[in-house]
């Protein structure tokens, strides 16, 4: 069925185009009640929607801006797209979200996609894998087109660019550290990919932790994983043969892979093993032993990106900043005290 146009309600209503285009546009202050009362029931009768591509051409701007995001089936970025979505349909904005599989290349691509299609600005969570020959190309991109974007999560402080993020380091610090007070001296690290920043500063959290409780560092307690379930159930075999008594796994799903492998191997958690994830995903409270982690407010977090997209696009004075949130430490079951 054709959609209704401005013509469409005109000739139903018997009167012009441009009449009924003043008083849908909220400019009808020279036109009588009756008329404009006439115009909106008919347009409401026939489900009229302005067409946002025309109403584009004229303000030069779509209401919609794109969220690109790496892996949609962890829920971390889904609670994260929730939160910018609900803020952009307070403004009404709508979000296009394209996800990448933690692969640079699609971001590249989706930026494009996004472009063609006329967003009026960008969230960048940047992807992990094969980042280091197109993120560069990425930013290029971004800056040429002269949209205006915000990187949320993972992103380097000491940039130029709007981001928000959590203070990874302490996150990281907090978490081992949780574990040092609970008597554990003999901890593992599950990292996520070292090339991405995020991973790396919560490692470094981890490593100031042991280095300041005085507890000698030992690289063979730590694998490099990506942030994946799987990665947590095959890196933490090894770490088992270590002898560790807890593991920080650098992220909730992770933090699951460990359960699952020490339940495999007949390991009790939190009795003979201690674990603490990190981003507090919905699941982690609901796990057969809900997991200790750290908190990342991910909801409020894409709200705080859309609404600093949202200024960014509508004011061009308005300047790039750093938007860092404060880590907290969950604790539930998954740790327990012991006497070393
Ligand atoms: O769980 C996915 C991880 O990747 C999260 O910790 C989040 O910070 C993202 O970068």
């Amino acid at each position: 069925m054709d959609r209704t146009t401005i013509k469409d309600i005109a000739s139903r209503a018997g009167v012009s185009i441009t009449t009924v285009s003043l008083v849908l546009n909220g400019k009808e202050h020279r036109i009588a009640q009756e008329t404009k009362k006439k115009i909106i029931n008919i347009a409401n009768e026939l489900d009229y929607r302005p067409n946002q591509l025309a109403i584009g051409l004229i303000t030069k701007r779509t209401n919609t801006i794109g969220l690109i995001v790496p892996d949609i089936s962890n829920t971390f970025f889904g609670e994260l797209a929730k939160g910018a979505e609900k803020k952009a349909a307070e403004k009404n904005f709508n979000i296009i979200l394209c996800n990448t599989n933690d692969t640079a290349s699609k971001d590249y691509e989706y930026l494009n996609v996004l472009l063609d299609r006329g967003v009026d600005g960008i969230i960048l969570v940047p992807s992990g894998r094969g980042r280091d020959e197109t993120i560069p190309k990425c930013f290029t991109l971004l800056e040429q087109c002269q949209k205006p974007f915000v990187l949320a999560d993972r992103i380097k402080v000491g940039d130029k660019y709007s981001g928000v993020t959590l203070d990874q380091e302490q996150g990281g610090f907090i978490a081992t550290n949780h574990l040092i007070q609970n008597g554990h001296k003999k901890i593992g690290c599950i990292t996520g990919p070292l090339g991405m920043l995020n991973a790396y500063l919560r490692y470094q959290g981890y490593r100031k932790a042991i280095e300041e409780a005085g507890i000698e560092y030992h690289p063979k307690w730590v694998r490099e994983g990506n942030y994946h379930i799987e990665d947590g159930v095959e890196l933490s075999k090894a770490l088992f043969q270590e002898g560790v008594t807890a593991i920080f796994a650098c992220n909730d799903l992770m933090a699951y892979g460990v359960y699952q492998s020490a339940v495999r191997a007949g390991i009790k958690v939190p009795e003979e093993l201690s674990i603490v994830g990190f981003d507090d995903i919905i699941f982690s409270q609901f796990s057969e032993v809900p997991l200790t982690t750290i908190h990342q407010p991910t909801y409020q977090m894409g709200e705080t990106a859309v609404q600093k997209l949202l200024a960014l696009i509508m004011d061009k004075e308005e300047k790039n900043e750093k938007i860092v949130f404060k880590p907290e430490l969950i604790i539930r079951n998954s740790v327990k005290a012991i006497q070393v």
